[in-house]
């Protein structure tokens, strides 16, 4: 005998509790289906367990899609204050890191108990480790086959999340889901994740890994001004993460390892007033003394600042603002924050998030083309799509 719901949702995280709730408190019922053994795995790991919830300056030029305009409608009508003021209500402790930030200052659990309590008030049912086999279109309605037995609803939201760190359960099912309706699917592939490096440059980041300093990151038309971060396998940090969703395999990537000041102007202003100083002390009172041993005798001979020429020293210092570096991969969806690309906008309505050729199927979050950029914004694209779907199913 099939359960009969108004609503079934997959995907127990952000943007699938929010759509539950949302359902549940217009009085639908709501069953919420996930394979995995706890809801918001995510959440709990996000932010360092702290959960970087959302962003105070979200706004549509935060993220990647197809359709830069997509976004639009969802982020405006849950907005980051909505929000907010859900997480203050709980009276939970935030506050606001750089660029906008929000985290909890306890945990992410707190985010996550939040949403439990709007889920069980909202009459939302939950139900964990179901692996759904089969998802077919029976008349108006939809009708699942899991290895917890066959559920039926009239909405079907799909709230599965992306490819993105495999051992929290992520899976591809959304994207054949949507297939299996004739939707479309743009191309995939890891967002906010490291840079691997090949030949000498991975030798040079092994040597240096733990090393960290600000950095400017250009790649294909965006820069970002962040800690870049070596490591055993190439790069990481914030600036890092946050060109790796703009540049693609093949791309070179200029980083400015000293963004903070004129290195050349410096150079010939130290060589005027301490001409006897080595290079190499100059340099690392702006760069972090371990990354300028390793370049020392490959970037720069390291003299007097007497004997070096000015011209020498131009060169030194463009070698610092301009270091071109071609990435051999990426670490891949193992260790990306997000998956760029998915169902695509084109097949949805951005006011309900219901496929337009599908009535009753709805996808939400993750799963569809819109990716944010690192701060918060991909929870926030969670919430509001999770929300808008919830106000029509
Ligand atoms: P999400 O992936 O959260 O949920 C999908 C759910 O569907 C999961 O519970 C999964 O088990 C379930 N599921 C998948 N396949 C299924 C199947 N076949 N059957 C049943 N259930 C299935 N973002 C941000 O804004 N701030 C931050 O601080 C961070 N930090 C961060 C750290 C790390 C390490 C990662 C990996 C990611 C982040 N993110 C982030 C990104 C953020 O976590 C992500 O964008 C949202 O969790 C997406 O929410 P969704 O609900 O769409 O998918």
């Amino acid at each position: 005998m099939a359960k009969h719901y108004d609503v079934i949702v997959i995907g127990a995280g952000a943007a699938g509790l929010m759509c539950a709730i949302e359902a549940g408190k217009r009085g639908r019922r709501v069953l919420v289906l996930d394979h995995a053994n706890k809801v918001g795995k995510k959440i709990l790991l996000s932010g360092g367990g702290r959960c970087n919830f959302t962003n105070l300056y979200a706004e549509p030029a935060n993220y990647l899609s197809e359709n830069r305009h997509f976004c639009k409608s969802a982020l405006s009508r849950y907005t980051q204050w909505d929000f907010q003021a859900l997480v203050a209500a709980y009276g939970i402790a935030y506050e606001e890191r750089k660029h906008g930030q929000l985290f909890c200052q306890e945990s992410a659990k707190d985010i996550v108990r939040m949403l439990l309590v709007e889920s069980e008030r909202a009459g939302v049912r939950i139900q964990l480790r179901c692996e759904i086999s089969a998802v077919a279109q029976v008349e108006e309605a939809f009708e699942l086959q899991t290895s917890l037995g066959r559920y039926v609803a009239a909405s079907l939201v799909v709230a599965s999340g992306g490819l993105s760190f495999p051992k929290m359960g992520a899976s591809g099912f959304g994207y054949r889901l949507a297939r299996q309706f004739g939707l479309p699917v743009t191309e995939t592939r890891p967002a906010l994740v490291p840079f691997t490096l090949s030949g000498a440059e991975h030798n040079r980041c092994a040597e240096l890994g733990g090393v960290s300093l600000e950095a400017e990151v250009s790649c294909n038309g965006q820069s970002f001004r962040e800690a870049l971060l070596f490591t055993h396998r190439g790069l990481s940090g914030p600036a890092i993460l946050q060109i790796s969703s703009y540049w693609r395999e093949g791309d070179e990537v200029l980083i400015d390892l000293v963004p903070q000041v004129d290195l050349a102007a410096e150079l010939l202003e130290q060589k005027r007033q301490r001409p006897r100083q080595a290079l190499k002390t100059v340099l690392a009172e702006h760069l972090p003394t371990r990354f300028v041993q390793a370049v020392t005798g490959d970037w720069f001979e390291n003299r007097p600042l007497a004997d070096c020429a000015d011209k020498t020293l131009e060169e030194v210092a463009r070698r610092f603002h301009q270091w071109v570096l071609k990435p051999g991969g990426s670490e891949g969806y193992r260790t990306a924050e997000v998956t760029l690309g998915g169902v695509s906008t084109e097949a949805l309505s951005s006011k309900t998030m219901m496929a337009k050729s599908v009535p009753g199927l709805y996808f939400v979050g993750e799963v569809v083309d819109v990716t944010g950029q690192l701060g918060g914004f991909n929870f926030q694209w969670a919430w509001a799509s999770g929300w808008c779907a919830g106000q029509y199913v």
